[in-house]
């Protein structure tokens, strides 16, 4: 049977004579150090968003614009010719993680060169690398058939990684100029073993730091060591009051308001093809941990975490120094999974610190961010475009996976916007985003443009 959908022959073409030309391009936009977190970097974001703007220029998309928020810009552009069509929301970021530690790079990180079949550099796949093929791809549908089959709207932003704070903003200042039928996310990846799949649920965040003060300066540790509080001895002490052996998490009304696993969505995720010992293997670790009576995989992706990522305070440096520390700190952040509110989550930490702390010291519990999680149905028809996309492309069925991870933005398209969410990326899970030598194959790089390009057809062809 002929393919129903337009040829794609053509895009194919295309896709081939350019593809040296679409290397060197997306190397270009990897060298910007678009850290958003460390203010350095401040100008290295504006520059990665003015050349996203001259590319999406040069592709043919229409009123590009970098739009000025009270942090990093936004790039927006638009192509709007297909009357009657759906019209999609494209979101993507282009700031990137710190990359220390530096001396784990093979290479250098803003020096993106090609190893093997692998770009390496920071960015390559989260997520310069897929906003990029969204530009390229874009170019490849205007440049050989001059119109797309669906209206689009690009929203890459520039704050992801340092939680998007200004976002929100912006959207409902522009809430007239982004109406849409549904958001389409390329930030997340495939799953284990390079499969590819569309990601239903992410989860939520609330980030918060704990700060324990005792004097004014450190005290020598002999003359007031057993007479005073030790804020760093506190901190341990909150800390490990926070959680349980078993995995629980204690803060009251923690696990209140948390969406409880169907026995449809356990067979789902007991469905996945996923190897644990292989998993734990690849960790370098001799035991996975996690809440009692729960998989890796529900740990993972579909309950709720507290970690502390951080914790500091007195003596670091070599040799001793017998100090009773002025003050000691953590930042901990939970993971959060449906319909858990991040505020109400920060509360009830909160106040479970300020119960559990002991007596001498001075304790603050402070929010910096959150979000919330997101959940997508699969039998959403935007989401069954994607399916059929994936399955056009790489001749398998794609697998629907729940991610740990968190992306603001997601939560807000849903309640700011009220659009339905598809979550499709191409980086494989062990793409060490966040850490050294990150990478992206050139395959998944070339079969995702042709992906987003495939995908344009199959939201059009849903409605006929
Ligand atoms: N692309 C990731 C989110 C992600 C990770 C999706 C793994 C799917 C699988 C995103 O850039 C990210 O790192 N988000 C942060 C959000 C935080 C800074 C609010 C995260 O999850 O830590
Ligand atoms: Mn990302
Ligand atoms: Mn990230």
């Amino acid at each position: 049977m002929t393919d129903p959908l337009t040829t794609t022959d053509d895009i194919e073409t295309y896709l081939d004579a350019t593809r040296e030309a679409r290397l060197e391009s997306y190397k270009a936009f990897l060298r910007i150090p678009s850290v958003s977190g460390i203010p350095a970097h401040a100008e290295d974001c504006r520059a990665a968003a003015e050349w996203l703007a001259d590319s999406m220029r040069t592709a043919g998309l229409e009123h590009v614009e970098v739009c000025e928020t009270s942090g990093h810009p936004v790039v927006y552009a638009d192509w709007l010719h297909a009357d009657g069509a759906p019209t999609v929301i494209v979101y993507g970021h282009y700031d990137v993680q710190p990359v220390d530690p530096l001396d784990l790079w093979t290479s250098p990180p803003f020096e993106p060169v090609v190893v093997g079949n692998r770009m390496l550099a920071r960015g390559a796949a989260d997520d310069k690398g897929q906003v990029h093929l969204h530009v390229m791809a874009a170019a490849a549908v205007l440049a050989t058939r001059g119109a797309f089959p669906v209206n689009l709207k690009y929203v890459f932003e520039g704050e992801e990684e340092s939680s998007s704070v200004h976002l929100d903003g912006w959207l409902e200042a522009n809430r007239d100029r982004l109406a849409a039928d549904v958001a389409f996310i390329s930030d997340s990846g495939f799953f284990d073993g390079n499969l590819p799949a569309i990601t239903i649920g992410l989860r939520g965040m609330m980030y918060a730091q704990i700060d324990v003060v005792g004097t004014a300066v450190d005290l020598h540790s002999g003359q007031f060591g057993g007479a005073v509080q030790n804020p760093a001895n506190a901190l341990a002490q909150i800390i490990a009051a926070l959680k349980g052996p078993d995995g629980r998490i204690h803060l009251p009304g923690f696990y209140d308001d948390v969406r409880t696993l169907t026995d449809a969505d356990r067979a789902d995720l007991a469905a996945l093809p996923f190897d644990e010992d292989v998993y734990r293997t690849e960790l370098g670790l001799a035991a996975l941990v996690g809440e009692v009576g729960f998989t890796t995989l529900e740990r993972r992706g579909a309950r709720p975490t507290l970690d502390v990522n951080g914790i500091w305070g007195g003596f670091q440096g070599d040799g001793a120094k017998t100090i009773i520390p002025a003050h000691a700190h953590a930042k901990l952040s939970t993971r959060l999974v449906a319909k858990q509110n991040p505020t109400k989550i920060f509360e009830a930490l909160r106040d479970y610190v300020a119960q559990v702390a002991p007596p001498g010291v001075t304790v603050t519990t402070t929010y910096i961010h959150g979000g919330e999680a997101s959940l997508t149905p699969t039998d959403h028809p935007a989401t069954q475009a994607a399916v059929r996309a994936l399955r056009a492309v790489y001749g398998t069925e794609p697998v629907f996976i729940r991610e740990g991870g968190s992306i603001p933005v997601t939560a807000a398209f849903d309640h700011v916007l009220g659009l339905p969410v598809v979550l499709l990326g191409f980086p494989q899970p062990n793409c060490n985003a966040h850490a050294p030598n990150e990478w992206l194959s050139e395959a998944n790089f070339e079969s995702g443009t042709r992906t987003i390009a495939r995908f344009w057809d199959e939201l059009a062809a849903m409605r006929r």
